[in-house]
Order: C-alpha cells, then structure tokens, then sequence
C-alpha cells in the first residue's frame, strides 16, 4: 500500500472535486504541457502502474491515458471485457479487490455509473471514470481547460449544449454548478439532461426549444454524436429526433463574434455539426482532444502524489 491512501481520492463525477481543486489542476496543466511541448523530461510517475479496463470503444481516452502514463514514467495495463473475466461474469467487487493490489490507480469505461461505483468502493486505489452512460469528467476537465487557454476564466460565460441530454450534458451541468457558467441547453423533446441526476433544476441551467435560441449569446457552443454507445438500438428514432439539432454556420453567427466551438469526437459531419462549423475558424476540436492528456496527467499526479510544492 502506498503512502497517502488514507487521503485517496477518485473522480467518478465532476463533482468529486471542488472548484479551487480545479484552478489547481488547470495551473498543473499548463505547467506539464509546457514542459512537454518543451522535451523536458518529468517523470513523477517512475514505478506506479496504471490499469485502463474499457469495456467500450476508445481512440481519445486510451492513447491520451496511455501516453500520459509513459511520459510520466509509469507503465500501463489494458483490459477489455473481451480479454478478461470482466467479460465472463466475475463480480466486480472482486475484479476491484484483485487489480487494486496490483497497481496503483486503475481507469475504468464502462456503462452504468453505478457499476464505477461499485469498483471504487472495493478499490485500494483512485479510480478515474473514463466515460458511463451518465458522466464524462476527464472530457469536460480537457474542455475547459481548452477554453481557458483561448479564452481565459469560463467564470460569468455561457456554454450552449445543442443535442443529446448525455453523460457529456450531465457533466457540464455538474461543471457549470462548480465553476460558476451558465449552461443553455436546447435538446429534442424526450431527450432532455436526466432531472433525476440533479433534483431540482440548478440556477445555472437554461433550457430552450430551438437550438438556435440555447447558441443566442453563447461564449462557447458544444455537442456531441446523436446517439451514444450502448444506445445504438436506438439509432433509426434518434436520426429522426435530431434532424434540426445540427450546429450549423447560421447557429454559430447567433453565438459571440468570438465564440468557439467544441465536440468531444468522434463526430460527424452532416448529423450533430456542419462540416463548416467543424473544420471552421472558431473549431478547437484539435487542441480539446489534445488536451485530454495533459488533463489526465495532471489529474494523475494529484491523485497519486497530492499537490506539488
Ligand atoms: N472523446 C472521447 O472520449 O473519445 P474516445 O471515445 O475516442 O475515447
Ligand atoms: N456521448 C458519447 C461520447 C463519446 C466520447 C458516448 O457516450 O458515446
């Protein structure tokens, strides 16, 4: 057992961590990308392992987690449900009790949110929720961490959601309550952001019919695929449903004259976002996916070692 597990800490929800947690995490960001951007080494990380257990797709969350772990001297194992017992029905208390003693902070994807749950009630060790169908945290870490490099403070802005009441719409509600944005909101009818995750709506949240009205004003507008993974049954209805939630150029000129535009990818072009709007001037997609890792790494190294100096 490692020093400092008596203060463990996971981020399985935005929620996890408070505001001025996050202004820590933001400046640790930009300090350890500096340095990479830079060649320096900085290998705080020599001799811990990270397991990453996916049992959904990844491009983004596995080489961002996986990279970052090396850059910072640690060493990796992947598991799938495929390649493991996870797949074959051992209980994941007992998977969390085993892989826990093994290494030293383990990140899962999975589906419900209480399965992550679950594990990091019998883990030894932090757990990072790598995507459920309810919440996306290291994603909106990476998101305003990429607005605050353009833009600076996201305090006081507004942030449009166009689309999907998803895991990435319920995290940045969590996010808009902690750090103080608006969040305008404008879904298909019956796929509206799960009220059951929040109780009564938060000051921060607006929501509107047109999707137009939610990017009115916007300081950043944001959306994501029509249908997420684990939902594909429902594909046909949701390409119905969704048809006028498109970000499109004339959505994009309601926004700021400054406004950016973000989407977790993958996207695509001609459903949830216009072409134009993706591959346009105000698009920071590059950055927002480059910058899960540096995120990430910064969250490792607060998880593992605390704060720095
Ligand atoms: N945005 C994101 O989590 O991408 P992947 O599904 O590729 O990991
Ligand atoms: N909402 C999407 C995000 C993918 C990164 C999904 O859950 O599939």
């Amino acid at each position: 057992m490692k020093p400092g597990f008596s203060l463990m800490k996971h981020f399985l929800q935005f929620k996890d961590l408070r505001a001025e947690e996050y202004a820590y995490l933001f400046e640790r960001t930009r300090i350890i990308k500096t340095r990479f951007k830079n060649y320096e080494r900085y290998q705080p990380l020599a001799d811990r392992t990270l397991a990453m257990i996916f049992e959904k797709a990844s491009t983004r969350t596995r080489v961002s987690f996986e990279a970052g772990m090396y850059q910072m001297g640690g060493s990796v194992v992947h598991l799938t449900t495929g390649d493991s017992q996870l797949g074959r029905a051992e209980p994941v208390e007992d998977s969390a009790r085993v892989i826990s003693r093994m290494v030293d902070i383990v990140m899962i994807r999975t589906y419900e949110q209480s399965k992550l749950e679950r594990f990091a009630a019998h883990s030894r060790v932090p757990v990072i929720n790598g995507l459920t169908n309810e919440y996306h945290p290291c994603q909106i870490l990476a998101d305003i961490f990429t607005f605050i490099e353009h833009r600076g403070d996201i305090k006081g802005k507004v942030v449009a959601w166009v689309g999907d009441g998803n895991n990435m719409a319920n995290t940045w509600l969590q996010a808009a309550e902690i750090l103080g944005f608006e969040l305008h909101v404008s879904t298909p009818s019956g796929y509206e952001i799960d009220s059951k995750l929040f109780g009564a709506a938060p000051a921060c949240l607006k929501t509107f019919k047109s999707p137009a009205a939610a990017c009115d004003g916007a300081h950043l507008v944001t959306t994501d695929v029509w249908t997420s993974m684990g939902f594909e049954a429902e594909n046909a209805a949701r390409q119905a449903a969704f048809a006028d939630w498109c970000v499109d150029p004339q959505m994009m000129q309601l926004a700021q004259s400054d406004a950016l535009f973000m989407h977790c990818l993958p996207a695509h072009r001609g459903e949830e976002v216009a072409a134009e709007v993706i591959d346009g001037p105000q698009s920071v997609v590059w950055d927002e996916a480059e910058n899960r890792m540096h995120v990430q790494k910064a969250l490792m190294e607060y998880l593992l070692l605390g704060r720095i100096g």
